[in-house]
């Protein structure tokens, strides 16, 4: 498929004909703006050659999100010729992204009780010191990642606290997380397969005997989302012990790789906009503009690009009629970068008003996480930039080259302060 960097009408054409999410080019990893562009505007509900179906337009995806008992979160039918009878099927069809009502229900109560506003606000002074000694660690070096150094400490930090991960047992997390939800890729490679079934049963070994520790001693049913999980049994609504595991492996999950990605993607973002991090660095003390900010981070560099339903009967979608059973990909970077919705998509604009994107999907399984990512990001970006304004790339990024979570996995940089 050639590259489309500019907008060339026969061109896009072609590339909308040719394109396939299994036959991905490595332009498109650092670069899949284009791709989308031409497929919103040439079709918009793309079939694959696989029997799947690509969705682009804003308009389009928002319907599938609404209508969950037509669009199905329910992996299982998927997942079972991909993934075979592994411990990466097992995850993947009991987490409760991938499922729908009750199992859906029950474990979003639980997980939601220790979400809440009240409770995120609560974490807000402890975010503050671990982001300030990331920055007086980082000041000390001079040249320093991005990614290692500071935008994935952060939420490996949070979600270890979430779920009352002992600190010294936080190493292995990371890499878990990233071998489990790269098995999700639209291809799922030999060595991606491996991987990701290895991270799984290291990852459930090692969460049962957190679960036994805290089952004899449990935490604050109010604000500790495992002890929170585990009286949810207690109370009736009863998780069986898999189910409770593969819960918090999602959640470990969920709240790492996506919310690295968005400090990363927005620090990254900054060298390519001038003028907005001009304006950001002058309103690193103003609430509103840096909420503001975060919301065009999100919309602009989604770090999840990509989400998944099945049809449970025929439906028309875009004017396009699909049958039951139909696989869909939401193609949630395209649906934010639609002018349709966002005039003049491409561009960052920090005040971007209205900013209604759906990075974090919509409808009863929008991101239960959300309120959190948004104070990690927050905190981050406004007490980096305050310290370090004038901080430069040193070196070439290195892409995480996956077309679903999009971010970095390595950014040089260069820092004064
Ligand atoms: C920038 C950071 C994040 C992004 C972009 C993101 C994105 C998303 C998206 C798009 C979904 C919807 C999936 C679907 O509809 O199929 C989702 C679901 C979810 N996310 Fe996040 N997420 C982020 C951070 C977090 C964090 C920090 C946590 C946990 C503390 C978290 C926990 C969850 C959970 C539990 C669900 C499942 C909700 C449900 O199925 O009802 N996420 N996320």
């Amino acid at each position: 498929m050639p590259p489309v960097t500019e907008f060339d009408p026969a061109a896009a054409r072609d590339a909308v004909e040719r394109f396939d999410l299994a036959r991905l080019a490595p332009e498109f990893y650092a670069n899949p703006y284009p791709w989308y562009r031409a497929l919103r505007e040439y079709a918009p509900i793309k079939a694959m050659p696989d029997g799947s179906w690509f969705l682009t337009r804003y308009d389009d995806i928002l319907p599938v999100y609404r209508d969950p008992k037509t669009f199905s979160s329910d992996k299982k039918k998927e997942f079972g010729p991909k993934y075979g009878a592994t411990p990466l099927f097992e995850h993947h069809t009991t987490s409760l992204v991938f499922n729908d009502p009750p199992l859906h229900s029950r474990v979003r109560r639980a997980i939601l009780g220790a979400l809440s506003q009240r409770h995120i606000a609560a974490m807000e002074p402890g975010l503050v010191a671990l982001v300030d000694g990331l920055l007086d660690a980082m000041a000390a070096k001079g040249r320093v990642d991005l990614i290692e150094d500071f935008a994935a400490s952060i939420p490996i930090e949070v979600i270890g606290n979430l779920l009352r991960v002992p600190r010294d047992e936080r190493g292995p997390l990371r890499g878990w997380s990233l071998a489990i939800l790269g098995a999700l890729e639209p291809v799922l490679t030999r060595e991606r397969s491996e991987t990701g079934n290895r991270a799984v049963t290291e990852m459930l070994a090692y969460l049962k005997g957190l679960v036994d520790e805290r089952r004899a001693r449990p935490g604050d049913a109010d604000t500790d989302v495992l002890t929170r999980l585990i009286k949810g049994e207690a109370d009736g609504e009863r998780l069986t012990e898999t189910e409770l595991l593969h819960q918090c492996i999602f959640l470990l999950n969920a709240g790492h790789e996506t919310t690295t990605n968005l400090i990363g993607n927005a620090l990254h973002a900054l060298t390519k906009w001038p003028e907005q991090r001009a304006a950001l660095i002058m309103r690193t003390h103003d609430d509103g503009f840096v909420r503001s900010a975060v919301e065009e981070f999100l919309r602009f560099e989604s770090s999840n690009q990509l989400g998944n339903r099945i049809t449970t009967r025929e439906v028309v979608v875009g004017g396009a009629a699909l049958p039951a059973d139909a696989r869909i990909t939401i193609g949630i970077g395209a649906a934010n970068r639609d002018p349709a919705q966002f005039p003049d998509p491409d561009r960052l604009d920090l005040a971007r008003d209205p900013n209604r994107h759906i990075a974090f999907g919509f409808g009863i399984h929008t991101c239960a996480g959300m309120n959190l990512a948004r104070l990690e990001a927050r905190i981050a970006l406004a007490r980096f930039l305050a310290r370090f304004p004038d901080y430069t790339l040193d070196g070439e990024p290195t892409r995480g080259g996956r077309a679903r979570f999009r971010g970095f996995l390595h950014l040089p940089a260069r820092i004064v302060g």
